[in-house]
């Protein structure tokens, strides 16, 4: 099934879309005679973008092929029932074709880059209507050389037999594996090591410094999610269910042109990091957690986390953990700058939390010895951030330790396994920050009964907070040439901000 553009939606933000400059608005040069009751909205950068973004990788490869598989259709429950279609991203970043079965391939000996795919049948044009041709298509991204998608099998036998290298990268779709598979002759599980780590590191090096124009993309997705958690905010009323707000959030996201950036996590219970059960209804004493983003119709991801009371204020308990857990976030965004190590930002987050602890009688001991022993990680028990781009974790496809850790070996310790960036900052990187205070009442058991972190945890006092939920804020950056920006306007979430939002619920 081939999907229209989705911008052809009637829900569209006209004027955001012209603010966005011409580009967007350009028709397809090539559109297909008759084609004119099914209007092709091109949401690509400029040709030069993609022609850019791919003499860079290849000058970071020595020889060979590079294959790129696009992403196909993915079936709910049969056939022609699927989710949404999202592009691979690496495909969107070098060839921006946001359409499934199409595959490409850049010769770094020749410099020159071919786009495979197959013209419509008629029955695609009935069903799901009409597309420009696949050289029209290609033209947009620069690519004058297009072949059936067929092809592709011929061009990789022929590199492979000539003893030429063909770099491909960690499939994560399992059609994309048995199709890799295929094409090297490989059994379907040799493939994943089989992917290229030169390929995986030209991709990363380039992907994590984003440019001016996607720093802009982005800043829009951010601006959307902004609006979203606005409007969770001055929403929420005892009585509701997670699913009343979860699809507020979901709608604003789809009428600014794009959809939301991952699974939308709106929950009464905040402890759970990455709720997506939205079935539990609304009370006066709830704390929400609302973590969410938007992505435009490019791709680019926003991603958010706001917690808010459904009263109209904060109770004292509330509040202190809320205050807590912003002055962490404080805290690591000051510490955002070029050279530093995001491993370090982490730990300044941890530390506030475990201080703030200590001096609510919950947690214990030498501050610097609790955190080399991962004590803090009873109640924050994740990383303080990621990178995010086209994905919402970025290319967390190609591997955590290339992306984040630039081949550093991860720490397997509870908690500290789950920092997915820790290498030096770098201007031109866009992360989230977003440490976290959670009492999961499983883990504290846990830990009482195995005695872990002891010197560090007052259990009894722990279990007074064992109801409590969670907090997060969230938001995004970008770094630059001496320290960081945030990106996209202003999250309200002071505590007098929240209550302001929240005043006057009725
Ligand atoms: N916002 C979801 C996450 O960062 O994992
Ligand atoms: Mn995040």
């Amino acid at each position: 099934m081939l999907r229209q553009g989705r911008l052809s939606s009637a829900s569209v933000a006209w004027t955001d879309m012209e603010r966005c400059g011409p580009r967007r608005l350009d028709p397809f040069p090539g559109a297909l005679a008759g084609a004119a009751h099914s209007p092709i909205l091109a949401v690509m950068f400029t040709k030069e973008t993609y022609v850019g973004r791919r003499d860079v990788l290849a000058a970071r490869l020595d020889s060979g092929l590079l294959v790129f598989p696009g992403n196909n259709e993915s079936p709910m429950n049969y056939t022609d029932n699927c989710y949404a279609f999202r592009q691979d991203s690496t495909f969107l970043y070098y060839f921006g074709l946001d359409q499934p079965e199409v595959a490409a391939i850049i010769d770094v000996d020749t410099g020159t880059a071919t786009i495979f795919g197959d013209e419509l049948t008629i029955d695609h044009i009935v069903w799901m209507g009409d597309l420009p041709t696949v050289a029209a298509r290609a033209e947009r991204a620069g690519v004058m050389d297009t072949r059936p998608l067929a092809a592709v099998a011929d061009v990789v036998a022929e590199a492979r037999a000539a003893g030429r290298d063909v770099h491909y990268l960690p499939p994560y779709r399992a059609d994309t594996s048995l199709w890799l598979a295929d094409l090297m002759g490989m059994a379907p599980a040799e493939v994943a090591q089989g992917a290229s780590l030169d390929f995986v590191r030209a991709v990363v090096g380039q992907r994590n410094i984003k440019s001016d124009e996607e720093i802009a993309e982005i800043e829009r997705a951010v601006e959307t999610s902004v609006a979203m958690h606005v409007a969770a905010i001055r929403m929420a009323r005892p009585g509701m269910t997670e699913a009343h707000i979860a699809a507020e959030v979901g709608r604003i996201a789809e009428a600014a042109g794009g959809r939301t950036s991952f699974p939308i996590i709106a929950t009464i219970h905040g402890e759970t990091l990455h709720n997506h059960v939205h079935v539990n209804t609304l009370s006066e004493g709830d704390l929400f957690l609302l973590d969410a983003g938007a992505e435009t119709a490019l791709g680019y991801a926003g991603d958010l986390s706001s917690t808010f009371p459904v009263a109209e204020r904060f109770s004292e308990r509330q509040r202190t953990i809320y205050e807590l857990q912003l002055a962490a976030q404080v805290a690591a965004v000051d510490a955002l700058a070029p050279g530093v190590p995001f491993r370090d930002v982490h730990f300044i987050g941890a530390r506030v939390i475990f201080d703030g602890l200590k001096d609510l009688g919950i947690m214990k001991g030498d501050t610097n010895a609790a955190l080399a022993a991962g004590a803090h990680a009873m109640v924050f028990p994740c990383g303080t951030g990621h990178m995010m781009g086209l994905d919402v974790h970025d290319m967390e496809n190609l591997g955590e330790v290339w992306v984040g850790y630039d081949g550093e070996p991860k720490s397997t310790q509870f908690g500290l396994k789950s920092l997915r960036l820790a290498r030096p900052l770098q201007p031109g990187f866009v992360v989230t920050v977003e440490p976290g205070i959670y009492f999961i009442p499983q883990l504290m058991d846990l830990w009482r009964a195995e005695g872990h972190c002891a010197d560090f945890i007052d259990f009894d006092e722990l279990d007074k907070w064992r109801d409590f939920g969670g907090v997060r804020n969230e938001e995004d950056f970008v770094v630059t040439s001496d320290g960081a920006r945030r990106l996209g306007p202003h999250k309200p979430q002071t505590v007098e901000e929240i209550e302001s939002l929240r005043s006057n619920i009725g």
